[in-house]
């Protein structure tokens, strides 16, 4: 049986940080506010000009080093975003001519915070069918520039950073090593709870001077009913996947959950009875990155040594759609 594994991991965060202190200068807000029901102390924004693909491209070459790779021995591009550079064509051509390639394919995966674990398990299956060999995950967002720094928008726009992470993703040569078990979920009755308007398609134009007055280019969330639903949707797809994998909870070396919310991981393990520094956590550093998180966290986990060969890595997320996913791999 072939089996896939990450070949190596590169992450980019742009160099502005903002605190809590700085946002609590743009509209009301508190340092404490952030702190205590997020987690965030502090989060990296991009400046004027700079493209989410402008990420991509530094994480992806980070990646493409750390693997011993060239960009010319990728055969496909997989590219999970929320904050396209445009609304067409995909990210993931324009993260292709930034590698200096052409002729590959490249997709982009829509699927929020769970959009890194869709587009890793869609490597994965490619892979293991025999389809691709090289292939480039990307997680990337730019958020700063689509926030409302206003006292309406407050609930949203302290949440969000930007940032990039990547991986490779290729066969492995040990059947034992590698992606174990994928396991991807929606539920779009819950779609309107955090969304963007942006455009309406049924309405022509799709995009209006009225819609854009009432805000229909801001995210909208209801904070509560994300925290609700994802307290129970992340513990579940973690036993869920674990049971596939024929693994328990103690077995797990490291959990990477997706960084929404502090709280909400700790709600998570709590409910595992999983010791907390056993979910990584670097949220109080970025925000949430959504599709990023997941690729920028493995790769500091990994620096600071906390997975190893043979360790039981679990991937977790919950996000807009609602969708939700776990991914377990043997490094
Ligand atoms: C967003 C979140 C932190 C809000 O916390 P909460 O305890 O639910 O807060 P509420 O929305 O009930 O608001 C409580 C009060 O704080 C205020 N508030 C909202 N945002 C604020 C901010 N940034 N600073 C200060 N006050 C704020 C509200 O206006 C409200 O005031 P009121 O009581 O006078 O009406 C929380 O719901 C959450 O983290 N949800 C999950 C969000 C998430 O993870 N999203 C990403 C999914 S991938």
């Amino acid at each position: 049986m072939i089996r896939s594994r990450i070949l190596g991991v590169g992450r980019y965060l742009p160099e502005k940080r903002v605190t809590n202190f700085d946002l609590a200068k743009m509209f009301d807000t508190s340092d404490e506010w952030i702190r205590q029901r997020t987690g965030i102390v502090e989060r990296r924004f991009a400046d004027a000009g700079v493209y989410c693909s402008d990420l991509a491209l530094e994480a992806s070459n980070e990646a493409l080093k750390n693997a011993g790779m060239k960009a010319e021995e990728l055969d496909f591009i997989i590219y999970a975003t929320l904050s396209p550079d445009h609304h067409f064509p995909g990210n993931g051509c324009y993260l292709q001519t930034k590698l200096g390639l052409a002729n590959i394919g490249a997709m982009d995966i829509r699927n929020q915070c769970s959009g890194f674990i869709y587009s890793l398990a869609t490597a994965d299956a490619f892979v293991r069918i025999g389809m691709y060999k090289r292939i480039l995950v990307v997680g990337a967002e730019v958020h700063s520039s689509g926030l409302s720094f206003t006292d309406e928008g407050r609930d949203v726009s302290v949440i969000f950073g930007d940032g990039a992470g990547a991986v490779i993703i290729g066969p492995s040569e040990d059947p034992s090593r590698g992606i174990l078990t994928n396991h991807l979920h929606a539920d779009g009755a819950f779609a309107n709870i955090l969304h963007l308007e942006m455009f309406d398609i049924s309405q022509k134009p799709c995009l209006t001077h009225e819609m854009l007055d009432r805000g229909s280019l801001w995210p909208r969330m209801k904070g509560k009913e994300v925290f609700r639903v994802a307290v129970t949707r992340i513990p579940e797809v973690i036993e869920e996947a674990l049971k596939a994998a024929n693994l328990k909870v103690e077995d797990v070396d490291l959990f990477i959950p997706h960084q929404a919310n502090l709280r909400i991981n700790q709600f998570a393990a709590a409910k595992l009875g999983v010791a907390e520094e056993k979910f990584y956590s670097n949220i109080q550093r970025y925000g949430n990155t959504t599709a990023a998180s997941l690729p920028i966290a493995l790769s500091e986990a990994l620096e600071e040594g906390l997975i190893k060969g043979g360790s039981v890595v679990v991937f977790v997320a919950f996000g807009a759609g609602f969708t939700w996913a776990c991914s377990v791999m043997r490094w």
